[in-house]
């Protein structure tokens, strides 16, 4: 038996050390499992939750889409756009039809982008409806998410039951996957806050792409401190730490290994540059094949769409009948 893996990345803007970190890698690492079967999608959808521009939107989805297989997502995996399986919309009404409203205004993310607003899209609120929908259109077991998405696929789990509990088995209830050193890499000029698409002016987020001056200038700008002594302690050194957590993740190493023998934030960055330097350089390097032939990525992009839309078309289908939804043909 194989293990269903999926997961979505929302291209609201180029993906960054975290997302690489928390769910590219992890879900690289399942796929290279012979024991799994990996479905991947841009969530363009979900970009709609917030102010866009159509776009920007549409050359977001295909960077992050060359990006991931520029990662080494494999061409054979199924690589798909959200938008281009309508069945992903259809079943997000039904989980609608399924949760409460009191349980989408209890999400952490809703009310952090919801706060200050006075226009907020609906879809916002609803938006970890859509994100189960996602999952579980495919039968999926497994979600690599970094800790930002914990609260969704808990969600999406109580909706999964509580569907099956009320209309008879229909969906397999998955379950998350989370480095849990890498879980949520901090922002380098804030090591409070996440490190995130958006949200931020970029000084303090690595991007995958970012050429190698560009990212030696960032990690050298990140916020550490004068201690010489460099211990791995969150709480009282949060910027020593987020670096350390990033150098170990990159070396195979724990947080707390990646500090032995280095003294001085100095030191620290330097091994730090190094590492990301020489991560990011063969991702760039594929990127730039792959984007002077754009007909190869939409040629992946399409055959992931064909693999997809029928098992979501035909969950979709066996979530109407299970509600009692007629339908004809
Ligand atoms: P998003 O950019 O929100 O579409 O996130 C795509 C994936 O990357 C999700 O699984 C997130 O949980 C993960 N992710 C985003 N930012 C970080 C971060 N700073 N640290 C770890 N994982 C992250
Ligand atoms: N909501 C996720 C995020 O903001 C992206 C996403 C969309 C996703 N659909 C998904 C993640 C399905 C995992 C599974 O990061």
């Amino acid at each position: 038996m194989t293990t269903r893996v999926f997961t979505g990345l929302k291209p609201t803007g180029s993906l960054q050390l975290g997302n690489y970190l928390g769910a590219v890698r992890p879900l690289l690492d399942l796929a290279a499992d012979p024991g799994t079967d990996v479905l991947v999608c841009v969530a363009d959808l979900h970009a709609l939750t917030v102010d866009h521009d159509p776009a920007l939107l549409r050359a977001r989805t295909r960077e992050m889409a060359t990006t991931l297989l520029a990662c080494g997502l494999d061409p054979g995996a199924r690589l798909f756009v959200q938008s281009a399986v309508p069945a992903h919309t259809e079943l997000s009404y039904l989980l609608e039809c399924t949760a409460t409203h009191g349980e989408m205004t209890r999400m952490v993310q809703f009310k952090e982008k919801a706060a200050g607003s006075d226009s907020v899209r609906l879809s916002l609120l609803t938006y970890p409806a859509l994100m189960a929908a996602d999952i579980l259109a495919y039968d999926t077991e497994v979600v690599p998410v970094g800790e930002d998405q914990r609260q969704h696929l808990e969600l999406t789990t109580a909706l999964a039951r509580r569907f099956n509990a009320r209309y008879g088995e229909t969906f397999v209830v998955p379950r998350g996957s989370t480095p849990p050193a890498t879980a949520r890499l901090k922002d380098l000029r804030d090591p409070r806050a996440k490190m995130g698409k958006t949200g931020s002016d970029g000084a303090g987020v690595l991007f995958l792409l970012d050429d190698p001056d560009t990212a030696a200038a960032k990690v050298r700008r990140a916020v550490t401190d004068a201690e010489p002594s460099l211990i791995h302690d969150p709480a009282t050194r949060p910027g020593v730490a987020n670096l350390a957590t990033l150098l170990g993740a990159l070396t195979g190493r724990s947080a707390a290994e990646a500090l032995v023998g280095l003294r001085g934030s100095g030191a620290l960055k330097a091994a730090v540059t190094e590492a990301v330097v020489g991560a990011l350089e063969p991702v760039r390097r594929r990127y730039a094949d792959l984007a002077a032939d754009p007909a190869e990525v939409d040629r992946v992009l399409r055959a992931g769409r064909d693999a997809a839309a029928p098992v979501a078309a035909a969950t979709a289908a066996r979530a109407r009948a299970a509600m009692g939804l007629l339908g004809v043909g």
